[in-house]
């Protein structure tokens, strides 16, 4: 017989059945029931700085368009033609006012001046000789997502109209993904993604990504090799400044979490870390200063890395990326890396971020290759019927979070513990289980 989720994942002992990382049956259901109903991360609106520009993003294993209107509003609808299921876009990016399919020639718009609906049909080849007049054109338009928000430039979806309202999906969580997207709160000119999407495919279970990126900082052994070649921001060694003790910071109710400093601490003297590049040196103390000036202490989150449930990650401090973790099938996902700087920052800043970003991420940087022969190594070892039976240890620190009163709902448990992973998977079971909103969203302290 089957296990049930709550015999595979059994947290509060720190135990997660290997199953859920290479079964198909298990990846089958998190579609459904996690991807069809959780706040999604679909892409940045600077990928879609103009009217009909679109993006084309993924939601779960879904191909979904991501465009501006000519309203200027932001779009998000299923990448499949309503007649025959022909993907409608099979660029990466691109300018379109129609959305026309390849196969028999029906166009969708997102004009509010054309339609009622976006993505309604508006164009069907012989609709007067071969329908007779007889296609009911507004019955046939692209599925749209039933919720969307611009939050400070990400741009997030759900498929679920019962789902609540995003900034009450992020709770207090809220606080930290502002230092990512807005780290100086409302700069003027906001944040682009610089030097497109990097998107690769990686053969292991898409959840150990944002596994890691909750809060494992045990992990940082297998980056040893990164410290010793020195690829620091400004091309120095080591990654990080060893005296910054972090905390594992997590919301257990919402299964959000990050590695970071807690917020009330002071944010500390600016670090150099650019001398062989003055100008960027200079740039970063300034804002620096800026933040110190302008933010309240609530925003003075030294952030490392953090994990918004269910699959997208960000680096929070400079340099800021936002990554998503795609499911393609139980063993193998698509890993989408964004860069993000501020728009209006030196050309000179933007370049050596971009360098940054090349030996540090993506499918050739260096730490992510490491990572990515973790994960890959550890999906393929557990894919035996005798290894898959077996139990992931998450047992690190257990029972030793403590709640954070300036935070409701918010616990912290020291620099190495694997509390943030526990709550992942237990807000996972409770997705898999089918609970309803109400019960998802039970205990949770909404943000204000
Ligand atoms: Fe798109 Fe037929 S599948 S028009």
């Amino acid at each position: 017989g089957h296990k049930t989720i709550d015999e595979l994942v059994r947290a509060d002992e720190g135990l997660v059945s290997r199953s859920i990382f290479v079964d198909d049956e298990i990846f089958q259901q998190e579609l459904r029931q996690v991807f069809s109903r959780a706040w999604l991360f679909v892409g940045h609106e600077s990928l879609v700085p103009k009217p009909d520009d679109y993006f084309v993003s993924r939601m779960g294993t879904e191909s979904v368009i991501l465009t501006r209107d000519r309203q200027g509003q932001i779009q998000v609808m299923l990448n499949s033609c309503a007649h025959r299921g022909m993907k409608l876009c099979r660029y990466d990016h691109g300018n379109n006012r129609t959305f026309t399919c390849p196969y028999h020639g029906w166009s969708f718009s997102t004009d509010g001046k054309l339609v009622e609906k976006p993505g309604e049909l508006v164009g069907v080849p012989g609709h007067a000789t071969h329908y007779k007049g007889e296609l009911d054109k507004k019955q046939w338009g692209l599925k749209t997502v039933a919720q969307v928000v611009n939050y400070k430039g990400a741009i997030w979806a759900t498929w679920d109209p019962d789902a609540p309202p995003f900034l009450d999906y992020l709770g207090n969580m809220r606080l930290y993904l502002d230092a990512a997207l807005d780290h100086r709160d409302g700069s003027p000119g906001g944040s682009e993604v610089i030097g497109g999407v990097q998107k690769w495919r990686v053969k292991c279970n898409w959840k150990f990504a944002p596994e890691n990126f909750i809060g494992d900082l045990y992990h940082d052994i297998s980056h040893r090799s990164v410290d010793i070649v020195g690829i620091g921001p400004g091309g120095g060694k080591g990654r990080r400044d060893p005296s910054a003790t972090r905390s594992a910071i997590c919301f257990p109710e919402l299964g959000h979490g990050l590695l970071g400093r807690l917020p009330f601490y002071e944010e500390g003297p600016y670090a150099p870390q650019y001398a062989r590049y003055p100008e960027v040196e200079a740039y970063f103390r300034q804002i620096h200063e800026q933040r110190e000036r302008t933010l309240g202490s609530a925003m003075r989150v030294q952030l490392s890395v953090g994990t918004i449930f269910p699959n997208m990650s960000f680096h929070g401090r400079q340099p800021r990326t936002l990554a998503v973790f795609h499911p393609i099938s139980a063993t193998e996902m698509e890993m989408w890396r964004m860069y993000l700087v501020d728009k209006d920052a030196p050309e000179a800043v933007k370049e050596a971020a971009r360098h940054y970003f090349l030996r540090y991420s993506g499918p050739g940087g260096m730490t992510e290759s490491d990572d990515m022969e973790n994960w890959t190594g550890a999906t393929e070892a557990s894919m035996g019927a005798i290894s898959r039976e077996l139990y992931f240890n998450y047992q690190m620190g257990v029972g030793h979070a403590q709640p954070v009163p300036e935070i409701p709902g918010c616990s912290v448990n020291g620099e190495y513990t694997e509390e943030n992973a526990r709550i992942y998977y237990r807000r996972w079971a409770q997705f898999m289980n089918g609970l309803s909103w109400d019960q998802l969203m039970a205990g949770s302290v909404r943000a204000e």
